[in-house]
């Protein structure tokens, strides 16, 4: 700690030394704004996509079986021009959030450390989990998942080295745009709590504003972007299986995609984009946001569903929030990408208009936070109070309209009540303190209890402030609803306005660093919806939020530092594991690894066709194939027949990688790569192919390839034709009934397993050990755990 301090009080000398030597701008500089020291870089973060739980539903049955498309981090370093210590990275993870389990360590010495290294998680619901490191966040994962996390390091190890190398001079710009029809809010009743005075002041019950980073050369190229918005990525419904970036991975795609494509010329004719565009879309007070825009609806009437508590006749899973296309039923993936393209089409409009040039000193701060005893202290922003250990409230268990699950439990469904029940049966009940801390929330898991066999949920969570000029990002570790994070953003920006300027644009950086669910105002609080319900740390968890970036927001105003808090623990070493290891792979007898057993159809495709072959496969799971790709689609070259040109890979959205087994413990697999060929494709001979590795019983990972047979595609002036319509999810092996039950309901095996040994555990120390926990320090707790 006193390193910590000495590290501190270092960067606080050259901080003082610098911001004398940058005081003033020269003319020039303030209407280009300042030069700073720039990367960006980007790498892939697809962990397995096979037999994995999808992270955020909390759907024990979701499992990972292919890639709709890859997850990536994007990193941006941000420094000073002469000061090479005085920078911070904002990297943007295609995850559905940050895992307090990474830590960065030497990586480029200290340069980059916890505290000046943001990690921003977009919310996809869509992505691998088992990750994190409480074991509330990985139930449903059964436990940690090793080949997760690591893949997920590994990516953010290698996007912030690509952004440390690409380091040269540039540019920044700020501003921000209206974006009306990409988010809903999902709890309109809990967000009518807040004082009418206040909500008088906003014409809209979530935010709408999009705020835009230019990162330009020097030359004013584009070098990259990042935007922040609100929006759950949950376009993509709790019954899919592929692998995906939901709205905010595509809308990245979609605009690195138009940053690399032509038409990008200025009116000299020259290229206004730089190679290798990396743009982001950052979550922000992402809370009671959902991207099911038309409302939610019961799914058996189709009638709005009852507003007070989003139900059915009185049962709320039969209410489900309605995307733009939800009459597609393909899982949400049609309304996903109209709700990805209103985010990067205005992403671009943004970009081509007017900008603030950005000029002025970098700064960080960072503290880590004892969630479960702040005092509140009355001021004009918060109200007295004090926080409380975490619970989550009956209601969590009831999950939301965006799809029954994300920690989203399903009320009225039988596992999910019951096995919650039982759960919060066996965890002790919680003391007469803790409920009247917590009320009006009425408990059904009293997590910050538990510490066996660890912890279940934070207690010691992360807050950073990020500085670069007039753009400030407060880094939040949870989801804050849209009223919450208007309070937190309003207060900074009223302190800091009457130094740093009134244009400092203040932007919030949801699910970073930590995840401790949710966070709502103090009234919103007292609804207990599932937002509400979902506030772990009590009622004044917003105002000690308040309370605590005002104290780092001042110090950085007065360049002071600030103390780095009580360290969390790092559980990752102690992790429970259940998901079981891929043990071989296997083809049917005269059959080969990447054979193909239904090949493309022998007729013309024109754009809008789906195009489909089937392989003999093996588990993903045995190389992931990070940078690489699962399939490809290639275009023969009309020149020479033996040349064949790459068009896409499985990360991109036109493709879909399907991978199936006949049955849960069979060797063998199947891939399904399917191809919807999208508008201006160019006419030609194409076609498919598979990647992949197998595992022998001995030895490791082989391998293989797979390829189909050459299809033409011919435009739309060619005579129209008819083909099957492919069923994405069909696959060769025709299942009895009970082979079928089987294989829908063997995923709770290994989850009942895992809950009846958490359960075992919790109740042998519960029996054995009856002390009274009187330590308040996790470092002893867990050891008289241990
Ligand atoms: C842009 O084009 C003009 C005219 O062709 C040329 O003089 C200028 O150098 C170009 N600028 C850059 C940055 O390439
Ligand atoms: C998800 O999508 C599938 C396919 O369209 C559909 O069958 C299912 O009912 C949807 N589930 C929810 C919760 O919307
Ligand atoms: C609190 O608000 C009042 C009224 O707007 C203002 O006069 C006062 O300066 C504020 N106090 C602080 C500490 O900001
Ligand atoms: C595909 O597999 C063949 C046969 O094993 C191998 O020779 C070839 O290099 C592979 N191609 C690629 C691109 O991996
Ligand atoms: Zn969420």
């Amino acid at each position: 700690m006193a390193g910590s301090l000495r590290h501190s009080a270092y960067l606080l000398a050259a901080a003082v030394l610098l911001s004398t030597a940058h005081g003033q701008l020269t003319g020039e500089n303030a209407r280009k704004g300042s030069t700073y020291s720039i990367g960006v870089g980007k790498a892939d973060i697809t962990g397995p996509a096979a037999d994995v739980n999808l992270m955020g539903y909390a759907a024990p049955g979701q499992l990972a079986a292919g890639i709709h498309t890859r997850l990536y981090a994007r990193a941006y370093v941000i420094g000073d021009a002469q000061e090479e210590r005085k920078r911070f990275v904002f990297v943007n993870l295609d995850a559905c959030m940050a895992s307090q389990g990474v830590t960065l360590t030497e990586l480029y010495g200290d340069l980059y450390t916890e505290k000046n290294v943001a990690l921003s998680g977009i919310h996809t619901h869509s992505g691998p989990g088992g990750y994190l490191q409480y074991i509330l966040y990985i139930i449903t994962s059964l436990g940690f998942v090793r080949e997760s996390f690591d893949v997920l390091v590994a990516g953010i190890v290698q996007a912030i080295k690509r952004a440390h190398e690409d380091v040269k001079p540039g540019m920044l710009q700020v501003t921000a745009g209206e974006l009306l029809d990409a988010n809903a809010n999902r709890s309109p009743t809990a967000y009518l709590a807040n004082p009418p005075e206040e909500r008088a002041r906003y014409k809209h019950n979530t935010d709408k504003s999009m705020t835009l980073l230019k990162v330009l050369d020097t030359e004013e190229r584009g070098r990259g972007a990042v935007t922040w918005f609100p929006v759950h990525c949950t376009s993509i419904n709790n019954t899919n299986s592929l692998i995906s970036g939901d709205n905010k991975g595509v809308a990245a795609q979609f605009l690195e995609g138009w940053a690399a494509g032509a038409g990008q010329a200025d009116a000299n004719g020259n290229d206004t984009m730089g190679s290798n565009f990396v743009g982001a879309f950052g979550q922000a007070n992402v809370g009671d946001t959902s991207p099911n825009v038309l409302g939610a609806f019961c799914y058996d009437t189709g009638e709005p569903c009852e507003k007070e508590h989003s139900t059915c006749n009185g049962r709320n899973e039969m209410c489900i929030g309605r995307g733009p296309a939800w009459e597609a039923d393909d899982y949400g993936y049609k309304s996903n990408e109209i709700i990805a393209r209103r985010q990067s089409d205005e992403a671009i409009e943004l970009w081509q208009s007017a900008a603030t040039p950005i000029s002025g000193d970098i700064d960080y701060r960072h503290a880590f936070l004892d969630m479960s005893a702040i005092t509140v202290y009355p001021s004009n922003y918060t109200r007295a109070g004090r926080t409380c250990r975490a619970a989550m409230g009956f209601s969590f268990a009831a999950g939301t309209t965006d799809g029954p699950g994300a920690f989203d439990f399903k009320q009225g469904d039988t596992e999910g009540t019951i096995f919650w029940r039982v759960v919060s049966h066996f965890l002790k009940d919680p003391s007469t303190e803790q409920i009247a801390c917590q009320a009006p929330k009425p408990i059904l898991l009293d997590t910050g209890s538990v510490h066996v066999p660890y912890e279940w949920q934070p207690t010691i969570v992360e807050i950073q402030i990020l500085r670069v000029g007039q753009l400030v990002i407060l880094c939040v570790p949870g989801e804050l609803t849209t009223m919450a994070g208007r309070r937190l953003r309003e207060a900074v920006h009223q302190q800091v306005e009457g130094v740093w300027g009134s244009d400092v644009t203040v932007v919030l950086a949801g699910l970073t660093n930590t995840y401790s669910s949710y966070v709502t105002t103090f009234e919103e609080y007292a609804m207990q919806r599932y937002e509400g319900a979902s506030t772990i740390f009590g009622p004044h968890t917003l105002d000690a939020y308040i309370q605590e970036f005002l104290r780092l927001s001042k110090a950085m105003m007065e360049n002071k530092a600030t103390e780095p808090g009580p360290r969390p623990p790092n559980m990752i070493s102690k992790q429970w594991s259940f998901l079981t290891p891929v043990v071989l792979d296997s083809v049917p007898s005269g059959s080969h690894f990447g054979a193909v057993t239904e090949d493309v159809l022998p007729v013309v495709y024109k754009e809008g066709d789906k195009v489909r072959a089937v392989f003999q496969s093996a588990c993903p799971r045995n190389n992931v194939r990070l940078e690489g790709t699962f399939l490809t689609v290639e275009r023969q070259d009309p020149e020479d027949s033996d040349k064949w040109e790459l068009v896409y890979t499985d990360s991109d959205v036109s493709t879909k990688y399907h991978w199936a087994r006949p049955h849960v413990l069979s060797p063998e697999s199947t891939a399904t790569i399917t191809w919807d060929i999208p508008e201006g494709t160019l006419s030609g001979t194409y076609r498919l192919r598979h990647f992949g590795d197998f595992k022998h019983i001995l030895g490791g990972p082989a391998p293989f390839n797979g390829t189909s047979g050459n299809f033409e595609v011919h435009g739309l002036d060619v005579k129209p034709h008819k083909h099957h319509k492919h069923d994405d999810n069909r696959h060769k092996f025709e299942l009895s009934d009970w082979e079928r039950y089987v294989r829908e309901h063997s995923f709770l095996i290994p989850v009942f397993l895992f809950a009846l040994l958490l359960l075992g555990t919790v109740l042998y120390r519960q029996t054995v050990s009856r002390r009274p926990a009187v330590s308040s320090h996790p470092y002893e707790r867990l050891e008289v755990a241990a």
